[in-house]
């Protein structure tokens, strides 16, 4: 995860997004026209295939760029490897980051590998965008709607996969969703102007959604009946394929949100899943939800629904309210 939150001392004022806010990345003015987007995302294989793990770490890598609005340029790879292992593995991961670096049009230029028994990959991502396009989780506004671009599960699969719970064909739902680029889901936003927007990574949706309410100091209301899951998604948390993740998540965001009865506990459980390259969470106003799903379903962003809608603090029994 790429967040923190509490460090002010490096206060610049070409810093436009900095430690200060829980976004997804920096942005630093270098000229009146241009703003400096950075990252760095990596993270321990969530699959076994070393091609296919590549893929994901690259759109999950890449997606923190696109949750801004912004457009990536260039890449570069960090990597450890242990000597122990085929160095076949460690060249299928890096052929599938720059497989997924080039679909998303961004230059891969170089990297860095150290030695580490916990294989470990991902990439630092350098994007530009206009200074006053940036898109931030704090930009919601009262009487927005929340438009979610992709089906929650992955982490709930993946460990369901790991305790042999599934099979491989019970995987493809999630590699689809966790290697596909958040590049036509950014583009659809900008085109239509959008008020805030982050990735739905570790936190959860629950997680980030609190940060986006508690950054806008806005409430939001989840519709959870209108959350796409991906399959078999509740039967497994039924059947306790619930990474540890999820629990800490729940547990961060408990005091936050209220719950109406009639949400079952695995469906909590579900909102609260840790997510590998999830979607984008954007709020956007509501005369501008209907052509915002029409661009994203035309750009072949099939999943994306609306899930909510953002509300002042005024009347509401907390800052998350989930029915
Ligand atoms: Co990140
Ligand atoms: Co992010
Ligand atoms: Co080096």
């Amino acid at each position: 995860m790429c967040h923190l939150n509490d460090d002010k001392k490096y206060a610049d004022p070409n810093l436009i997004v900095g430690f200060d806010t829980s976004d997804d990345a920096g942005v630093y003015r270098i000229s009146d026209d241009v703003a400096l987007i950075q990252t760095l995302d990596f993270f321990t294989p969530v699959v076994d295939d070393p091609y296919i793990f590549g893929q994901i770490a690259a759109a999950n890598a890449l997606s923190d760029v696109y949750a801004m609005g912004g457009k990536p340029l260039t890449a570069m790879n960090i990597a450890c490897f242990a000597c122990s292992l085929d160095a076949k593995i460690l060249a299928d991961i890096l052929r599938g980051g720059a497989d997924k670096v080039q679909e998303s049009g961004t230059a891969l230029v170089g990297g860095h590998t150290v030695t580490d028994n916990e294989v470990k990959y991902g990439l630092s991502v350098t994007g530009v965008i206009h200074p006053s396009k940036v898109i931030t989780n704090s930009g919601a506004k009262p009487g927005d709607v929340l438009i979610l671009t992709k089906p929650l599960g992955s982490g709930v699969i993946t460990t369901a996969f790991k305790f042999d719970m599934i099979d491989e064909h019970g995987l493809q739902e999630a590699i689809h969703v966790m290697s596909t680029l958040n590049k036509a889901a950014s583009q659809a936003m900008q085109r239509i102007g959008v008020n805030g927007c982050t990735d739905v990574t570790g936190f959860g949706l629950l997680g980030h959604a609190y940060e986006m309410a508690n950054g806008s100091k806005l409430a939001i209301k989840i519709f959870s009946s209108k959350v796409p899951l991906m399959r078999q998604v509740t039967e497994l948390i039924k059947q306790e394929a619930v990474p540890g993740g999820a629990y800490s998540n729940y547990a961060f965001v408990e005091k936050w949100i209220t719950f109406s009865q009639n949400v079952s506990q695995q469906e909590r459980i579900a909102l609260c899943d840790p997510q590998t390259s999830g979607g984008l969470l954007i709020s956007v106003p509501r005369e501008k939800a209907d052509p915002l799903l029409k661009e994203l379903h035309n750009r072949g962003v099939k999943w994306s629904t609306i899930i909510g809608e953002v509300t002042t603090k005024d009347n509401v029994d907390n800052v998350i309210t989930v029915v």
